[in-house]
């Protein structure tokens, strides 16, 4: 049933239409505009573009209130303008995934209007009611201290409606069989036009159940089987990738066993205790964590990033390893959110060290899975706290030092630019980046290209690698007799470390740098001795010997 496993090694960069690129001066961004920059990407190497929701929406919640899934919000063009953008990627071999936000609508949507006027609509019990305020109404909240309640009190319906997120976002009771048939009809119109696939938002909301006498939800995984296969029904390789925070122990639930359910998920796990690692330099929690994400069917695959459009979310730490994370990245109680975690971009987070921002990007696209950038990142834009809540780390994007970025003719952009400072559009934009080899926009052009280049990574098996010292983090990918060894170190100071390859015969003898000329040969004994440099990364693929006859014949 599957025809193609390209997410297995795709590299996929996350954007928003309205703060990425201006075409028609109006101050905020459009498909026409976003066409315009395809070759921009291209040149990236990105291989696979996730939208973020561009659907007809009041834009209370960034486009996450849907109020037509069957059109584009005019702001951002038409229908006619996301086809030819489509298919402006296809041309350059670049898959479009977009946002499929179900688990909630926003209150403008028609069918909610319906609902709530009449309780003989047949809409009505497309949401979720209560005659009474149900007791665990102060409960459950996705942003807390922004949000008080997740029952509120429609006047117009007389009666209380659920919303897990913002009160605007009323909850659809997807367990209605009509529900599930409309939502497999949207997927089933996007594919149409020329989408692979989806980010499925809040997905262990959508599928559990939800009512005024549910204490504790349960999760009804057998939804996930349907609309994975109707997806593949219509179009073999499109897939779903998952956003769900949950526990190692229930990450089979949602490939299932025999991958028949999500093909990719976001793992949080990793990224929290990734961070975690950054902060302390001690790789011992993340090492845990890849063990215990390392079970996954055959063709499922881990969607690894570093920041996203959400706050850092380190809910899944120990209380004392978020501290340390907030100590090192969120000091101030205006860079943290929800109280779980951080609200900032990646690069101020490390104080724009260069070195560090490197070795975080190199950790991501080194990782087991397949690397999601997020747009911006790699020029290593910075944040305006000044925004509210997430909207600080979702400004436009700095195109060149013309007035506001390059993004828009507009006196009046969407989103305030970023301007002086480090991270102004001044100092840190595309235009300018692209004229320095040493750049950001250079090094990441050049990681991504090694990356497409060490398919290991992504189809292979991962071992990690035995060392006695915590900062240094040792990885082994075995693919079809081939292995890669990727080294980092954590920590500010140097490292001198020895390792065993841990590969059969003279498999291991002979280390060749993927990114630089300084290769590795194993003493006597059979180790590799090395000194990596602080925050230093190497990147090697074993098994050299080729390279070893060469030199004695040369
Ligand atoms: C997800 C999105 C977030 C949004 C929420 C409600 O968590 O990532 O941005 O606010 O869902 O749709």
């Amino acid at each position: 049933m599957i025809n193609d496993l390209w997410y297995k090694n795709a590299i996929i960069y996350c954007l928003h239409v309205g703060t990425y690129m201006d075409a028609n001066g109006d101050g905020v961004g459009d498909f026409q505009g976003l066409l315009r920059r395809l070759d921009y990407l291209h040149g990236l190497g990105v291989t696979a573009i996730w939208l973020m929701p561009f659907q007809t929406s009041p834009n209370r919640d960034d486009g996450y209130d849907v109020a037509d899934y069957y059109n584009v919000d005019p702001r951002y063009g038409t229908l006619g303008d996301f086809v030819e953008f489509t298919h402006g990627a296809r041309q350059r071999g670049i898959r479009v995934l977009i946002d499929l936000v179900v688990n909630h609508t926003s209150n403008e949507h028609a069918w909610f209007k319906e609902a709530r006027k009449d309780p003989q609509s047949k809409y009505r019990d497309w949401y979720i009611w209560s005659k009474k305020k149900p007791p665990n109404a102060n409960k459950g909240m996705v942003f807390p201290g922004v949000q008080k309640t997740t029952w509120t009190y429609d006047s117009v319906a007389k009666e209380y409606y659920f919303h897990r997120f913002y009160d605007f976002q009323p909850d659809l009771n997807t367990s209605n069989p009509l529900v599930q048939a409309e939502i497999l009809k949207i997927m089933g119109f996007w594919i149409q036009l020329g989408v692979s696939g989806f980010r499925m938002d809040a997905v262990p909301f959508v599928i559990g159940t939800k009512g005024a006498k549910v204490k504790t939800p349960h999760e009804q995984y057998d939804m996930l089987r349907t609309f994975r296969e109707f997806l593949q029904w219509r179009e073999g390789d499109a897939i779903i990738l998952a956003e769900a925070n949950v526990l190692p122990d229930t990450d089979m639930h949602y490939f299932g066993d025999d991958g028949e359910r999500m093909q990719m998920m976001f793992n949080f796990q990793v990224n929290q205790h990734l961070f975690y690692a950054l902060a302390s330099s001690d790789t011992r929690p993340l090492i845990k964590s890849l063990r215990a994400t390392k079970p996954r069917p055959a063709t499922a695959q881990w969607g690894l990033f570093l920041r996203n459009h959400d706050e850092l979310d380190l809910g899944r730490l120990t209380d004392k390893e978020r501290q340390v994370v907030f100590d090192a990245f969120g000091p101030d109680k205006d860079m943290q959110l929800y109280d779980r975690g951080i609200r900032r971009r990646l690069a101020p987070m490390l104080a724009g060290d260069r070195r560090r921002i490197e070795l975080a990007y190199s950790l991501m696209f080194t990782l087991p899975g397949t690397p999601v950038i997020r747009y911006g990142d790699e020029l290593g834009m910075g944040d305006d706290l000044k925004l509210p809540e997430r909207n600080c780390a979702r400004t436009p994007m700095q195109w060149s030092n013309e007035p506001h970025g390059g993004f828009t003719k507009s006196d009046k952009p969407i989103m305030p630019v970023i301007s002086h400072g480090p991270y102004g559009y001044e100092h840190t934009n595309a235009a300018i980046q692209r004229r320095h080899d040493e750049s950001m926009l250079n090094w990441t052009e050049r990681v991504i290209r090694m990356r497409k280049e060490v398919p290991e990574i992504g189809w292979g098996d991962f071992e990690i690698l035995r060392l006695r010292d915590p900062a240094i983090l040792a990885i082994r990918y075995d693919w079809r007799n081939n292995s890669v060894v990727i080294l980092h170190n954590l920590d500010a100071n140097a490292r001198e470390i020895t390792f065993d390859v841990g590969l059969e015969n003279e498999g291991g003898r002979v280390l060749i740098n993927l990114l630089s000329e300084d290769h590795s040969e194993a003493q006597s004994n059979g180790k590799h001795k090395l000194v990596i440099e602080g925050y230093g990364y190497r990147w090697y693929r074993a098994g050299g010997l080729d390279y070893l006859l060469r030199r004695s014949e040369a």
